[in-house]
């Protein structure tokens, strides 16, 4: 049997984390965050992907790739989370579990940031735990995946 794959994207300015802003986001890069994924997934007999991408559009070309070859996804949108809903309607149409990921938690922060566009079809959000967040998410796709 194949080892089923998890997709972990990235959405804008993720490819600057450890640089960004680290008192909200943390010094940690995004290749450390997908390693700790890659690792925990492992354990779960699990395969990881990964992209990030600065442009809406080939998130949304990635979502759809992984129709019937990725088994989950696993996303942090940075600020697509709160307005793009062309990510949202692709998610829509991925027929595994979707977790959304967050390092910061939006829900404290900003007005403009309580609303994620991602959460009604993700099966559900990992918030404020900064980088620990990735590994909670692989466990709650694992389970999902039972
Ligand atoms: C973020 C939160 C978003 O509001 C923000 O735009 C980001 C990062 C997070 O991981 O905390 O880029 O997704």
């Amino acid at each position: 049997m194949t080892t089923p794959i998890v997709l972990v994207l990235g959405g804008p300015n993720l490819n600057l984390l450890g640089d960004r802003e680290p008192d909200v986001y943390g010094s940690a890069t995004l290749a450390d965050h997908v390693d700790v994924a890659r690792v925990r997934a492992r354990e779960h007999n699990l395969d990881v992907e990964d992209l990030q991408s600065n442009h809406e559009g080939e998130l949304v070309d990635a979502i759809h790739r992984a129709r019937g070859r990725c088994a989950a996804i696993i996303i942090n949108p940075g600020a697509f989370t709160h307005y793009a809903w062309s990510i949202h309607d692709a998610l829509a149409a991925f027929d595994g579990p979707v977790v959304e990921v967050h390092l910061s938690n939006p829900n404290a922060r900003e007005p403009w940031r309580h609303t994620s566009v991602i959460a009604p079809v993700a099966a559900g959000s990992i918030v404020g735990f900064g980088g620990a967040g990735y590994r909670l998410a692989v466990d709650a796709v694992a389970d999902l995946l039972e």
